[in-house]
């Protein structure tokens, strides 16, 4: 067996599936084997201080908050069409919340404060319960103070696994952490700083794989490997590189996509975005293959090595298909779509003079002495996960129940801002008036500094849903908003 993060050896849960299998083929209905009374949570989940590990053995300790004291919190795993009931107690000594990044769960457990569920109070236990409709890779976090909350390690990985998988030799999650440490191994406490706020946010000097800082991850000749990259930062968007190999990009945010290889050979991944690649290891015995990341002019780095083992696994690549089924999404029907425009604004070196803070204009000095630095259609936003803590956002605009919306978004700002769609997910159908190849189904889309782009969705899921910048920072300074679905 080789050591983590590559190794999985079949669990519990898969030998249950295998006799699910059995059971549904000797012509019972699946459905047999959930338990009857719907108390009985699946899973849980304790976010509480932790220790972990995360730098070399000289460095001592480092104090987290964690889900059951593991940075990343454990990996759930289902199958497609299960229900999850994830009892959450908080061991946390303030309030937190868990959101299912991606997962189209109904409104009351989408984890987000008073939309329309309070918040876990220290030493409460809430129970979240949802289908897994759609198979692909998400993730959980606290929705609540998230630009510290996830900055201390509150973050897990949520796999959902097809009824039919694609057939690899290993199925891997990465989950990309950033952090900002002392030379102690000690996480800085400047938590929502300005400079931070007003700028690309809190991007760290400790980028993890898995919780870990990593040299080198064991691969054999010959395998296939679907990895599954989580962007779990705060801040930090990745661009990597995987030197001499040709990955291609099978699922983004979850959702399958027409297999390719990435734009100029390097997979883009914003804060809260997911991409699933098939990788064939196509080098020899005893090969080392970098994976750089390059994203930041001027700042690349190498995040770890890829050491090929003695051992060769098979001569030439699997020749088996990669393409994943469709999730059942709504088509958008662009016919019928009502259009919103969508500005994002401020930020150092912007133009924006001012915004609507708690319904008065504020110009932006005085924004930025009260921690505010963004907006979104001219409002800088201060609750529900803001500085307003509780306080409950208007929405921008509100979507019949059914209705295909189409927003086009500016960004008329000098940074880059991954937007994400709460309880829907979206095709990306253009960028700066360009079609994009391939309509991706997304829920967190990277806008370039002054970038344009359009998206649709069919507005099927009702209730108040955020929408806002997965840099936290910008988030916690006001770039969020609510879509109303009725
Ligand atoms: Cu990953 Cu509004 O969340
Ligand atoms: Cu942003």
């Amino acid at each position: 067996m080789l050591p983590n993060p590559f190794a999985r050896p079949i669990d519990r849960r898969q030998l249950l599936l295998l006799a699910g299998g059995a059971i549904a083929a000797a012509g019972f209905a699946p459905a047999i084997l959930r338990p009857a009374q719907a108390a009985e949570p699946t899973h849980t989940l304790t976010p509480g201080p932790g220790r972990a590990r995360m730098v070399g053995a000289e460095y001592p300790e480092t104090t987290v908050w964690a889900y059951d004291g593991r940075v990343p919190g454990p990996e759930i795993r289902v199958r497609q069409g299960d229900r999850l009931r994830v009892a959450v107690t908080n061991r946390l000594a303030e309030e937190t919340t868990v959101h299912w990044h991606g997962v189209r769960v109904p409104n009351a457990m989408d984890g987000v404060p008073h939309m329309p569920r309070p918040p876990i109070a220290p030493g409460e236990t809430f129970t979240y319960e949802f289908d897994a409709v759609d198979a692909g890779t998400f993730w959980y976090h606290p929705h609540i103070r998230s630009h510290e909350q996830v900055g201390r390690g509150l973050a897990g990985a949520l796999i959902v696994e097809e009824r039919e998988p694609i057939r690899v030799d290993r199925d891997v999650t990465w989950m990309l952490g950033d952090w900002r440490l002392k030379n102690d191994a000690s996480i800085s406490d400047d938590f929502g700083n300005m400079m931070d706020l007003s700028h690309n946010g809190r991007v760290g000097n400790t980028v993890t794989i898995n919780g870990r800082v990593l040299d080198e991850v064991p691969v054999r000749a010959g395998e296939r490997i679907r990895l599954r990259l989580v962007n779990a930062a705060n801040a930090r968007i990745f661009g990597l590189r995987l030197q001499g190999l040709r990955p291609q990009v099978v699922a983004i945010d979850g959702h399958p996509v027409e297999p390719h290889e990435p734009a100029d050979g390097r997979v883009v991944l914003a804060p809260a975005m997911r991409i699933d690649l098939v990788i064939d290891m196509i080098g020899a015995p005893s090969d080392r293959v970098t994976v750089v990341d390059d994203f930041y002019r001027g700042l690349a780095y190498r995040l770890v090595d890829l050491a090929y083992g003695a051992e060769r696994l098979r001569d030439r690549p699997l020749e088996a298909p990669i393409g994943l089924p469709a999730n059942p999404v709504p088509e958008p029907d662009l016919s019928g779509a009502v259009r919103h425009e969508v500005t994002l604004g401020g930020g150092m070196m912007g133009m924006m003079a001012g915004a609507m803070v708690d319904g008065k204009m504020t110009d932006m000095r005085t924004m930025m002495r009260s921690g505010m630095a963004w907006a979104i259609n001219g409002v800088a936003a201060s609750g529900p996960d803001g500085h307003g803590g509780g306080h409950v956002m208007d929405p921008i605009f509100t979507l019949e129940r059914g209705r295909t919306c189409v927003i086009a978004m500016a960004n008329d700002t000098a940074w880059h801002h991954p937007m994400h769609l709460h309880g829907h997910t979206f095709r990306v159908l253009s960028r700066n008036s360009q079609p994009t190849r391939f309509r991706e189904w997304q829920d967190t889309v990277l806008l370039a500094p002054r970038e344009r782009v359009e998206v649709a969705f069919v507005a099927d899921n009702p209730g108040d849903w955020m929408f806002h910048c997965h840099i936290l920072e910008h988030q916690v300074a006001g770039m969020m908003s609510t879509i109303r679905v009725t």
